[in-house]
């Protein structure tokens, strides 16, 4: 389809979100709205032909963005982050694999929402289930297109998410990837090793191909977790392990890992070293920056969005350094306050390939990406139309 009648179009839908549908949504409060959005997805994933309508309007209003990252293909180059489609919460795998049994969707978006929004990234699942922390746990601050949380890792646990991806395994979308959360409060290094192991073989075991895994190693939602599984030592150990079940596949598929904001340089130099050792295809960063939370200072709670972005473009710029610096076959995700074509155009231009996104399908609504894109596309056409006119 012509170029200007899609940028027309996504205009125009980016408008009428920002004006109509936001407004509503932002009555609600931040839990409300997630509930409900949650709910909606549940109700859209179990209608026959809402999949079909959805990859429709996707084809309607995304380019190709397709890039090679990470030791994957995708599509499109910005990919919807771990934590949207990571299911319901269960008290234990018992109870989780009893509704996989019945039937039950527990992992609301996971058929709708690739089909609408391309590539994502499912979870993050720990080994077992997490029924996520009590009461208000989501919040947002609109005047700097901010999310924060403290879901607290709610999950079904890998071995029902496996089991239900892989019953569902034929409408799996072509592109996504498996966020591996080490389970908070596994202090012991080989429980935690032994956590992830099973995690990840759970998925394989099921016939759940993703087309990369991530270990999330870094959780700052989670009181017992506050400073996330960064360290040297015990990083080496986790992702060695899961490198090496993969390297066992006949399907290669690569290991990501996502990590915090605002470690020190020395810290992310070290961390980079050893995912160069170990083989990691690509590094997630970030993830969230904790900070109190609105309703008790007492408590963390994870920052995304445009409050997010100064750490995790600063994150970035180093860890993209330190690739160059050792020429480390290792692509640098972005992720933390892509909300419009200016905050992917920072990141681009530290030599970025791809990126994650949450917190702009609050404010940008569920064609996000497709608009980011097109938002970018229009600033480098004018870009170039100026040089043209200056040369001239
Ligand atoms: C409600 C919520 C839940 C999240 N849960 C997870 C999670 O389970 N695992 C994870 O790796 N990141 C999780 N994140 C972090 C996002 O994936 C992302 O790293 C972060 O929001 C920064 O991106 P943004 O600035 O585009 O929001 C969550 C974010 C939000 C807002």
């Amino acid at each position: 389809m012509n170029s200007l009648f899609k940028s027309a179009l996504l205009r125009a839908i980016g408008a009428g979100y920002q004006s109509l549908i936001r407004p509503l949504v932002f009555r609600l409060s931040a839990q409300n709205a997630h509930d409900k959005a949650i709910a909606l997805l549940r109700a859209l994933d179990g209608l026959p032909f809402a999949a079909a309508m959805a990859a429709a309007l996707h084809r309607l209003t995304f380019s190709d963005t397709s890039t090679a990252v990470g030791g994957a293909r995708l599509s499109q180059r910005l990919i919807l982050a771990a934590g949207l489609i990571k299911g319901d919460g269960f008290a234990d795998e018992e109870q989780a694999l009893l509704a996989v049994r019945q039937g039950r969707n527990i992992m609301p978006g996971w058929r709708i929402l690739p089909a609408l929004a391309g590539p994502v990234e499912l979870g993050s699942f720990t080994r077992y289930p997490r029924l996520g922390n009590p009461g208000t746990v989501a919040w947002r601050n609109t005047a700097t297109q901010s999310t924060q949380n403290r879901v607290g890792l709610r999950n079904p646990g890998a071995r029902a998410a496996a089991r239900f991806l892989g019953e569902g395994r034929s409408q799996l979308p072509k592109e996504f990837g498996i966020n591996i959360a080490v389970s908070p409060g596994a202090e012991d290094i080989d429980e935690q090793t032994r956590h992830v192991t099973e995690s990840v073989a759970f998925f394989l075991d099921a016939g759940v191909q993703p087309s990369w895994f991530t270990l999330n190693l870094s959780c700052p939602n989670t009181e017992d977790d506050p400073q996330g599984h960064q360290l040297e030592a015990e990083t080496r150990q986790l992702c060695g392990v899961v490198v090496e079940r993969l390297r066992s596949e006949q399907r290669e598929i690569p290991l990501w890992v996502k990590i915090g904001p605002c470690l020190a340089n020395e810290q992310y130099r070290k961390l980079m070293r050893l995912f160069h050792e170990v083989g990691v295809k690509a590094v997630v960063a970030t993830n969230t920056l904790a900070q109190p939370s609105p309703d008790d200072r007492d408590m963390q709670a994870g920052v995304g969005g445009g409050d997010l972005f100064p750490a995790a473009l600063d994150a970035v710029r180093q860890l993209v350094a330190e690739v160059n610096r050792k020429s480390y076959a290792i692509d640098v995700i972005a992720c933390g306050g892509i909300v419009d074509g200016a905050s992917l155009r920072e990141y681009e231009t530290l030599g970025v390939k791809a990126g994650q996104y949450w917190s702009a399908l609050v404010y940008r609504g569920p064609f996000a990406a497709a608009i980011i894109e097109s938002e970018l596309a229009q600033h480098e056409h004018r870009l170039r139309a100026f040089h043209r006119k200056s040369l001239a």
